[in-house]
């Protein structure tokens, strides 16, 4: 039986990429591309599906960088490589883009990559079908305190609409985030919105979603029971 469930906002954690690769025999680059083309097709899925209005990604993670240096260049070239050639084909079929994640000077992007970052936060469209949030050198805890700092420099009280005001820019809360790869856990990945969002968590990894297993996705989250705290 399907229940009165709103999906305004999903989010996915795209992990696997890596361990897709690996058991195919492949790198972990091949890995990070498929796991691109993946999400690109995914995008054009929820596009099409007007119950949705938002979705979010967990692109790069604050502790990401951490990873052996020349996995870092190759995911950020691949970054770099979408942002100059693809994007333009979302905002031609009205999907506005927006990135989440510290973008500031001190952030690591070389001045370039961080120029067409910002570039694409400053690309506003009349009346998108979707918005993506690519969350990007993110971290659920750092834009908590990120946001709790400029209420503090504005002289503003640090009340829950004062902060999702900062946070969330115009985020929604979260209705469903799925994980792919088998991992049980949100590595730090939108808290604030997630606070009563529903969790599914897959087997398979990143690159072999698609608008089947999106379909598996909805039809779980349309039957869960969502109560909010009341009865
Ligand atoms: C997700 O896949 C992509 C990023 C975190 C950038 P992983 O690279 O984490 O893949 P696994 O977890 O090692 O398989
Ligand atoms: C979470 O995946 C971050 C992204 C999907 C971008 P990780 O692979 O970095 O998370 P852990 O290390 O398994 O927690
Ligand atoms: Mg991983």
């Amino acid at each position: 039986m399907s229940k009165d469930n709103k999906l305004n906002h999903i989010g996915f954690i795209m992990d696997g990429n890596g361990r897709w690769a690996t058991s195919r025999g492949l790198t972990r680059t091949q890995g990070h591309k498929e796991g691109l083309k993946a999400l690109e097709n995914l995008i054009k899925v929820l596009a099409e599906d007007s119950s949705v209005k938002q979705a979010s990604f967990y692109c790069f993670s604050t502790e990401n960088w951490s990873r052996p240096a020349l996995e870092v260049k190759t995911i950020m070239g691949l970054l770099k490589d979408f942002l100059q050639n693809d994007i333009q084909k979302l905002w031609e079929n009205s999907i506005e883009v927006k990135i989440k994640g510290d973008l500031s000077e001190k952030s690591p992007f070389d001045n370039n990559l961080r120029s067409l970052l910002l570039a694409v936060n400053d690309k506003k469209l009349e009346e998108p079908k979707l918005i993506v949030n690519l969350c990007i050198n993110y971290g659920g805890r750092d834009e908590i305190i990120r946001a709790t700092k400029t209420l503090i420099a504005k002289g503003l009280e640090v009340t829950e609409e004062n902060l999702e005001s900062e946070i969330l820019q115009a985020d929604l809360p979260l209705d469903l985030v799925v994980r792919t790869s088998g991992e049980q856990r949100l590595s730090n990945f939108l808290l604030w919105q997630s606070a009563y969002a529903e969790f599914i968590f897959t087997d398979y990894h990143w690159p072999d979603i698609n608008a089947e297993k999106y379909a598996e996705l909805k039809d779980s989250f349309f039957n869960r029971d969502r109560r909010f705290g009341k009865v």
